[in-house]
């Protein structure tokens, strides 16, 4: 939740909605002002026009009809010319009136831009802010949510009675009703063994795990203890949960989550949901669950770009080459006019001069990745910005925002922008669904504070990249070099002795390697990070180098000829046809009689990673013609390469090493990014 109630400034705790809507006073808000020219003064007023949409539009047409009788009234003497003029003020009121409603109050939705038009109708604002969309991180292979639209409608009817029971009825820097369904909804679908919060305030979320899941513990992180607040009102301390809270307080990244887990019982990380409302930068927390291994995370305030007290997944993930990223930060540009124009009515709209900072920076918010409530914020280049995004894309199996629960005029909400997030489980104008599922009878109020809520799977074994460390990764490519059947496998006349001990670790390179690939190449989607390089001969030999043509002269097929099980890749290295780029060689080096060096160059690699076989010939002929070729950087993976023996393999590395070559082994190479 966002700490500064800017809906909630009335002294008794209720929201300025709520007082506006108990009694027709002087409306308070932007939206309340917007909104009330077009809304009777109290919901009881409103006619129910049903689920297809309430046009509450039409109540201000009487007046207008009224003004100009009136005026026909008063100037009667000079009737003709005066009716013409009148009629023709009707027939142009009546036109632009049509204008502005036509499309009605229904089903804004972000998929929808002719009904937002229709919802804003004042300016083409709403078309034009469209175009600034929404930043959303990008799930890996497109995974979505096996919930839908429907299960989410059913579960708010369930939600709405138990929602009432709630102890804390008024959470005043707490969640309000969106979020708490929200972790209900999605606590109760994914059934974890134990359930992990950070940020506990006085208990209400603890309070929302327990009535979604009754019987699981809980742990709660949490400076203050949740029962220091009962001395002063309602808080919710839960029985089988238990707090890090007072003195026991620790931080989710400074926790044994080893050992606690284990006096836990658990076993299954995946079976653990782990939610974050504690406001502190999103990507520390991402990284600290990663590494103790957990995959389900939720996070309850995902701040749009440019607000919030903390580096969030919808900024990080906002990014110049997505509609919605890059923003403008020039005082004169459409953007600043549509940004300008939509704070007039929605809080949560952000203007240029709170989106931008110094030079124009307007990732997270002014360029600042925000920490801890704000207390410990760190300006960042672009890159670093983009570092992350890319990071945070190349980890994250599944990623889906919680929708607010109503569209903003059901729920009178200003302090989301209903351009910047996704539509609402009930649309705009469905009045009748929103009384039938009974949020009719809470009080506007806990509408309030919707910050799309977002739960997110993490992939598992992930490798860790860490900021600025990833740049060393841009422009890398990993050449996998003759892992083939017939040079590791037992039996061939090719096969390299020391061939097969290295196949797990050229493996394990291969992971890695991919992992930070998604992340360094990403923004050149078209480039591969995973080159491999193979041989595939001649059935005759003809192609392949002379003191090895014997070989194919005889009856039986030749070494590493095309289409044989001897040229296929050996087991366990899951090269991705479709992903992985495959260079045909016929001699030592990758680059003689190839296009590896076009390749390499077109596509901006500059920096090599080399591993396989075997080290005097093929490793050794690539690295130095990489090397001759003025390639800056050229490591090979000393023990992802071999020879026919030990001391082979070692004084290749030497000569390797004596011309400028990196060569670490596989743990050096990974421990650089751990
Ligand atoms: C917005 S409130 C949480 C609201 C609560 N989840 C609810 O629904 O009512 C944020 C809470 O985070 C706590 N907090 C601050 N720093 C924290 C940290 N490093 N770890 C865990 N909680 C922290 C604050 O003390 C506060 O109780």
């Amino acid at each position: 939740m966002e700490r500064v109630g800017m809906m909630n400034n009335s002294s008794n705790g209720q929201s300025l909605w709520h007082s506006s809507s108990q009694s027709p006073k002087t409306p308070t808000t932007m939206l309340d002002r917007a909104l009330s020219s077009r809304r009777p003064h109290s919901d009881a007023d409103l006619p129910d026009s049903g689920e297809s949409g309430t046009d509450e539009s039409k109540t201000k047409r009487p007046h207008v009809y009224l003004l100009a009788s009136n005026f026909v009234s008063r100037i009667g003497h000079q009737w003709l010319p005066c009716l013409i003029i009148a009629l023709l003020f009707l027939v142009l009121l009546f036109l632009t009136s049509l204008a502005f409603h036509s499309s009605s109050f229904v089903c804004v939705s972000r998929f929808d831009p002719a009904a937002r038009i229709g919802f804003f109708g004042f300016d083409g604002l709403e078309s034009d802010f469209g175009a600034l969309g929404v930043p959303w991180c990008r799930s890996k292979h497109g995974k979505e949510v096996e919930w839908t639209s429907k299960d989410l409608l059913k579960a708010l009817e369930e939600f709405v009675p138990i929602y009432e029971t709630r102890p804390i009825k008024n959470n005043m820097h707490g969640m309000g009703f969106d979020h708490s369904f929200g972790l209900w909804f999605m606590a109760r679908w994914l059934k974890p063994e134990l359930m992990i919060e950070s940020g506990a305030f006085k208990g209400h979320s603890t309070w929302v795990m327990r009535q979604a899941m009754p019987d699981t513990p809980i742990i709660s992180l949490t400076p203050r203890h949740p029962e220091k607040y009962l001395k002063k009102g309602p808080a919710y301390v839960d029985g089988n949960c238990t707090y890090f809270a007072g003195k026991d307080f620790v931080d989710f990244g400074s926790v044994d989550w080893k050992n606690v887990l284990k006096k836990h019982g658990v076993k299954d990380l995946n079976r653990v949901l782990v939610f974050f409302d504690d406001h502190q930068n999103e990507l520390k927390r991402i990284k600290q669950a990663l590494k103790a291994g957990f995959q389900h995370l939720i996070f309850e305030d995902n701040y749009d770009t440019g607000t919030g007290d903390h580096y969030s997944l919808r900024q990080i993930c906002d990014q110049s080459y997505i509609k919605g990223g890059g923003h403008s930060c020039f005082k004169d540009s459409d953007e600043a006019r549509i940004r300008s124009n939509r704070k007039k009515f929605w809080e949560k709209a952000v203007d240029t001069e709170e989106l931008c900072g110094p030079g124009e920076t307007w990732w997270g918010v002014r360029g600042e990745m925000r920490d801890d409530f704000n207390h410990s914020n760190t300006q960042i280049s672009y890159n670093q910005h983009f570092q992350n995004s890319r990071y945070v894309e190349s980890i994250l199996d599944v990623y889906w925002e919680l929708p607010p629960v109503a569209g903003p005029s059901l729920t009178h909400q200003s302090r989301y922008d209903p351009a910047r997030s996704t539509p609402p489980v009930v649309a705009d104008g469905r009045r009748r669904l929103f009384q039938r599922i009974g949020l009719g009878r809470l009080d506007k109020s806990v509408f309030n504070g919707y910050t799309q809520m977002y739960w997110k799977i993490l992939s598992s074994s992930v490798f860790m990249v860490v900021g600025t460390m990833a740049e060393r990764w841009t422009n890398t490519a990993l050449l996998v070099i003759d892992m083939q059947n017939d040079f590791i496998e037992e039996g061939s006349v090719t096969q390299v002795k020391g061939g097969k001990a290295i196949v797990p670790n050229v493996i394990r390179v291969v992971e890695l390697a991919r992992q930070r690939g998604v992340l360094v190449v990403w923004d050149k989607r078209f480039l591969l990070s995973v080159l491999k390089v193979v041989r595939e001969h001649d059935p005759q030999g003809r192609d392949v180098e002379i003191f090895r043509r014997h070989h194919y002269r005889s009856e039986k097929v030749g070494p590493v000829v095309k289409g044989t099980l001897g040229s296929k890749l050996v087991d366990g290295l899951n090269i991705r046809e479709e992903e992985d780029y495959k260079i045909v060689k016929t001699r030592f080096s990758a680059f003689f009689g190839t296009h590896l060096h076009s390749f390499l160059q077109t596509s901006g690699f500059t920096k090599l990673v080399i591993a396989g076989v075997q080290t005097p010939n093929c490793i050794r002929q690539t690295v130095f013609d990489a090397v001759e070729l003025d390639y800056p950087d050229v490591t090979v993976i000393v023990d992802a390469t071999a020879a026919a023996t030990p001391e082979i393999h070692t004084a290749n590395i030497l000569d390797m090493r004596n011309i400028g070559v990196k060569t670490p082994t596989l743990h050096e190479w990974s421990e650089e990014f751990a």
